[in-house]
C-alpha cells in the first residue's frame, strides 16, 4: 500500500468480521513495530495479546471502567492487544532523576509513537484498529498478572473491518501551522 494512503485512510474500527487474527499476524505487526524510535532507544513498549474471547471478554465486561462503547468495541474484536510501558526509563536518568523538565512525559510519548507504528502496520496488512484510552488500568492489571514496573498505555482493539466509516473532520492547516 502506498505511503501516503495508509496514513490518510487508515481509520478508527469499531465493527469487526468474525475473521480471527492469528499469532503469526501479530508477530508481523510487532516485528515493524519494533522500528519506532524511543528515548536514548529504550523500546519501552510491551504488547499483551489477547486472542482468548474469555479473557478478552472479562476485559470489556469488568476493564472499560462501565464505559459502554469500548466494552462493545472490545466485545467485536477477534483480538485485544493490551500496550504497556515500563516505568521510569524514557526521559529518566540512571540515578531515578528526571532528565529534562517535561518529567514523566517521554513515556507517554513513546508509547503513543510505538501504538501508531503498530496501528499503521496493522493497517497496511489489511487489518482494523481501535485505541482505547478509556479502561479500568487496576482491573485490567490484576486480569493479565502485569508486572508491577509496567503501566498500561492504551488498549488495542484489532480485527478486520466490517465498517468503513467517514474520516472524522480535519482542522485545516492553517488552524495548526505557523511559520514563525
Ligand atoms: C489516545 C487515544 C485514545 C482514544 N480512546 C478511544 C476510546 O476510548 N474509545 C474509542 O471509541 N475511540 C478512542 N480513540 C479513537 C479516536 O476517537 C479517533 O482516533 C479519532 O476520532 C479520529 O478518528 P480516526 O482514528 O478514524 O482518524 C482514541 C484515540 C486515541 C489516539
Amino acid at each position: 500500500m502506498e505511503f501516503t494512503e495508509v496514513i490518510k485512510n487508515r481509520r478508527s474500527i469499531r465493527k469487526y468480521t468474525d475473521q480471527p487474527v492469528t499469532r503469526e499476524d501479530l508477530e508481523k505487526i510487532i516485528d515493524l513495530t519494533r522500528f519506532a524510535p524511543s528515548w536514548k532507544n529504550s523500546q519501552t513498549s510491551r504488547f499483551y495479546a489477547i486472542l482468548t474471547p474469555e479473557l478478552k471478554n472479562q476485559i470489556a465486561e469488568e476493564g472499560t471502567c462501565d464505559f459502554s462503547k469500548n466494552k462493545l468495541n472490545i466485545q467485536s474484536a477477534p483480538a485485544l492487544v493490551i500496550q504497556t510501558t515500563v516505568n521510569q526509563i524514557a526521559g529518566y536518568e540512571k540515578d531515578g532523576t528526571f532528565t529534562t523538565s517535561k518529567g514523566t512525559h517521554w513515556q507517554s510519548f513513546d508509547a503513543g509513537i510505538a501504538c501508531q507504528t503498530f496501528c499503521l502496520n496493522a493497517y497496511n496488512m489489511g487489518f482494523g484498529t481501535l485505541i482505547m484510552g478509556i479502561f479500568d488500568e487496576e482491573k485490567i492489571r490484576n486480569l493479565i498478572s502485569l508486572p508491577e514496573n509496567e503501566s498500561i498505555s492504551a488498549l488495542i482493539a484489532i480485527g478486520c473491518p466490517a465498517e468503513n466509516p467517514n474520516a472524522p473532520k480535519r482542522k485545516e492547516r492553517s488552524e495548526i501551522m505557523q511559520i514563525i
